[in-house]
């Protein structure tokens, strides 16, 4: 194996040189995730300056153990940053890497090399902080990670699921998820709410309730970060967001529904049989006072998207227009976004961008209201 040495935030790490990035690799490394990960340490941060106790981590596929690593360095207040990889590769190489970093650890690190599910068992409920980034889908860890967290702690979910959750594979997306997709043009947000749907169920099963508190796609990774609480009543106070999503492929038309409500098969605005999506998370995917307080103390690039985020999520809707579905619905030239935007808030409606998607648009507005002012806005 070759390697070569990387600066990723403030540590140092050994990776190995590979060609292509895949799951062959000898032990994972993605640059282009080192963005996620600071967004991991902003968050963090954040949660554990809103706490203002010690905190033990648990960095449980940690591959590199970069991101555990960059916890422990970064973050103050931990206690203890648990790093685990089930590869023998890996274990060795993380072990060097927590060697190579000694000098600006904050916090206790203790290496493992054990299957993810096995070390969950065996330590209890005992993080505050659990990070899940495995590759593809993350459910054959969700039930011993829902059971690790203390509550009032943090569980921090990925998937790399895409084309699952964003309905190339609809039949996959159920057997994995037990959800209904088809393609629309906010997919995207579809298969992070399919995710957060997913962990919320698997959480309920054991009284606890995991309230999505940040969620975001970068790249071809989905993540939702969970505010873990105890108890068969507010688990079912965070169920109570969980519905589903009526789709009009002709007008783009769209509606939520909840659990146990009987909606309509046709659409209300041309007649046309509306489609289900679901059942999906249809509450807000940012605790407002977390990402407020995210975006006040980040910089550089992370902060833009923390902006996007926190903005999007005021507006409120499970979904987003994109300019180009618009446009080929009302065989119209696409108005410059800004345009569109101003457009919209002439209406008195909200109206930002989405990091889902750059040609997306969140607003409150309904379909009319946004067919004129894509009309105005041209
Ligand atoms: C996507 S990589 C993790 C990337 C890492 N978190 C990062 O930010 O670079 C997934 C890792 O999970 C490990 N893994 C897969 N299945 C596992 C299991 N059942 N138990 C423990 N580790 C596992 C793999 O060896 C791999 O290193």
């Amino acid at each position: 194996m070759e390697f070569r040495i990387v600066h990723e935030g403030s540590v140092k790490l050994k990776v190995p040189v590979h060609e292509k990035l895949e799951r062959a690799m000898p032990v994972f490394y993605n640059v282009d995730k080192a963005d996620d990960r600071s967004l991991s340490v902003a968050l963090l941060r954040c949660y554990r300056e809103m706490v203002g106790r010690d905190l033990v981590a648990c960095d449980l596929l940690s591959a590199t153990g970069v991101r555990g690593l960059r916890l422990a360095c970064e973050v103050p207040g931990l206690r203890k940053v648990v790093i685990n990889d089930v590869s023998p590769r890996a274990f060795m190489l993380m072990r060097e890497n927590v060697r190579m970093n000694e000098g600006c650890l904050r916090c206790e690190v203790e290496t493992r090399n054990e299957e993810a599910n096995r070390l969950l068992w065996t330590v209890g409920r005992r993080f505050d902080y659990l990070d899940v980034d495995p590759f593809g889908s993350p459910t054959p860890f969700l039930d011993a990670a829902a059971r690790s967290v203390r509550p009032g702690g943090i569980l921090a979910v990925t998937s790399t699921d895409t084309a699952c959750l964003c309905a190339v594979y609809p039949k996959t997306c159920f057997r994995k998820y037990g959800s209904v997709v088809f393609k629309t043009e906010y997919r995207k947000e579809v298969g992070v709410r399919i995710l957060a749907k997913k962990v919320i169920e698997v959480g309920a099963q054991h009284c606890l309730a995991l309230e999505p508190v940040f969620a975001y796609v970068m790249g071809g990774s989905f993540r939702v970060y969970f505010l873990v609480a105890k108890g068969a009543r507010r688990a079912d106070e965070v169920l109570g967001s969980i519905g589903f999503i009526l789709h009009c492929e002709r007008c783009l038309f769209r509606r939520t529904a909840h659990l146990g409500e009987s909606p309509e098969g046709r659409c209300q605005r041309c007649q046309s049989r509306l489609r289900l999506i679901g059942p999906l998370f249809i509450g807000r995917l940012c605790r407002a006072e977390l990402g407020e307080m995210m975006l006040s103390a980040a910089t550089g690039r992370i902060r833009s998207l923390i902006k996007l985020i926190v903005d999007e999520n005021a507006v409120g809707t499970p979904w987003y227009y994109t300019v180009s579905a618009l446009s080929s619905r009302l065989k119209a030239p696409t108005p410059r976004m800004d345009s569109l935007i101003d457009a919209l808030r002439q209406r008195g409606y909200s109206a930002v961008r989405t990091h889902y998607d750059w040609a997306g648009i969140k607003t409150n507005a309904p379909i009319e209201e946004v067919e004129g002012a894509f009309g105005a806005a041209g």
